[in-house]
């Protein structure tokens, strides 16, 4: 059967009908084009954009049927067994893989630039001493745009180019500071001999009286993390920086905001929650209790890192994670570590469940993330600041393509009103 290329719209009073064009991309869903719907007076109702593209993108599919992720038409899979994250920023941003000299290039600048204006510690110093890491990058990130209004001006490339590559280099910087700040120890300057992955680990980890060797095992899963994160095409967040962005708002503040929609339990902080999780079920003999209160309509609990918006079958993110989990686990002595053990059966037993078949829930990405980090002794308070830093590559080149794109328009969806009609106004003393 050949696709269709038109749809009509008909109604039910004698109206015209509206003829609308299918679009189609070069992979995953067709669209039918809305945009001159306004122009008849007509708007579409779409809460939460269950069943509408907001933009058209070229830099990640995500197929949710086969379970497939790609970047720039890269499968994940291949990005994270082969490339850093610098490579993969590169990609995600430029649109194709940097050769050698590019690519030494490109990390050399984004070293160069890891460093924090110095005024900018009196800005963590304005925060509580206990405020969640999130709360301080919010706060911190933001106010970057009154520290770099020098590169700015968002229709010149050269000055985007310079602010990309400040965010995608101080973010960690600012996400390891937010840490060091909460736990109350000074403040660890980037080393730029390292990579990127083993400089945010020692900023996060060394203190001025000893030194953070990083182990390259523990790096190496971290720079995967790193890379799985980095971009999952018009999620919540993503879509923030867009809309934020589409007025021509400053890039930092836009960046800022996409890190408040991150921090939400229902986005970014899923790792977290999973974790807690294993640890109240604490042990393989009380699995199906907890296996029966996630499929109790009456019970609010839910199996923490499992089931996705997008994917209806398995996240291919989890996969490479659970391949991550056995490595670090088996290089720091722990493959008999107890939530493993448990999170490894809870999957067996999900997996085989008619709950869950039917329903087509499978692990995602934060089933083993948490287990990941907590063995190389990341804290939980910090496991949505490092999705954030990850995540910043993504928001990036997401920004650029929303800024460059011809068909950018400001984000103003439209709305059903169900408020009151017209009334007048009554004095306060007959009211
Ligand atoms: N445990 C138990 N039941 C579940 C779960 C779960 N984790 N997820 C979905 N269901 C059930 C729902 O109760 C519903 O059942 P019903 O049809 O009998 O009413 C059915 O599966 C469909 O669920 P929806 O909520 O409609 O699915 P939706 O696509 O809206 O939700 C979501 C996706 C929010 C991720 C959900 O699966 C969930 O809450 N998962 C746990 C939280 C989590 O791991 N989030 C991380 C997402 S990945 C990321 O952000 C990086």
């Amino acid at each position: 059967m050949t696709k269709p290329t038109k749809v009509t719209l008909t109604f039910d009073n004698g109206i015209e009908p509206i003829e609308l064009p299918i679009l189609s991309g070069n992979l995953g869903s067709d669209v039918i084009d809305i945009r001159t719907l306004g122009k008849h007076g007509i708007f579409t109702y779409d809460p939460g954009f269950l069943s509408t593209a907001s933009c058209n993108s070229d830099i990640t599919f995500i197929d949710g049927e086969k379970g497939l992720l790609y970047y720039r038409g890269y499968p994940i899979e291949q990005l994270a067994e082969n490339c850093d994250f610098l490579e993969v920023a590169y990609l995600l941003i430029n649109g194709e893989l940097p050769n050698e000299l590019e690519k030494k290039q490109f990390s050399s600048t984004i070293h160069q630039h890891t460093m924090l204006h110095d005024q900018l510690t009196n800005v963590f110093r304005g925060f509580r001493r206990d405020a969640h890491p999130m709360a301080v990058m919010v706060g911190v990130v933001g106010s970057m745009s009154a520290f770099y209004h020098d590169s700015v001006d968002v229709l010149d490339p050269i000055l985007r180019e310079i602010t990309s590559n400040r965010l995608l280099a101080k973010v960690p910087t600012v996400a390891a500071w937010s840490y060091k700040y909460n736990i109350g120890q000074p403040f660890i300057y980037p080393q730029n001999h390292l990579n990127y992955a083993e400089n945010f680990m020692h900023m996060m980890f060394a203190t001025p009286c000893e030194k953070y060797e990083p182990n390259p095992v523990l790096a190496k899963a971290f720079e995967r993390i790193l890379i799985l994160h980095a971009d999952h095409e018009q999620n919540a967040s993503t879509s923030t920086v867009r809309l934020a962005g589409s007025s021509g708002a400053n890039p930092f503040a836009c960046i800022a905001a996409g890190i408040a929609s991150l921090w939400g339990p229902a986005h970014g902080g899923a790792n977290e929650a999973t974790l807690k999780m294993l640890e109240e079920i604490g042990d393989v003999s009380r699995i199906s209790e907890f296996i029966k209160r996630a499929k109790d309509k009456n019970d609010s609990f839910r199996l923490m890192g499992f089931g996705h918006r997008v994917y209806r079958s398995m996240d291919p993110r989890a996969a490479i994670m659970q391949r991550t989990c056995y490595e670090v686990l088996n290089e720091l002595g722990l493959h008999n570590d107890p939530l493993f053990k448990l999170a490894l059966e809870l999957e067996k037993i999900a997996l085989e469940d008619e709950y869950f078949v039917s329903r087509r829930l499978y692990p995602n990405v934060d089933f083993y993330s948490g287990i990941v980090m907590r063995a190389m002794g990341i804290p939980n308070s910090m496991f949505t600041a490092i999705f954030a830093l990850a995540r910043t590559a993504g928001w990036i080149a997401q920004w650029n393509e929303m800024i460059t794109n011809p068909e950018a328009k400001i984000g103003r969806p439209r709305q059903l009103y169900t408020g009151n009609t017209r009334r007048d106004f009554i004095p306060v003393d007959k009211r």
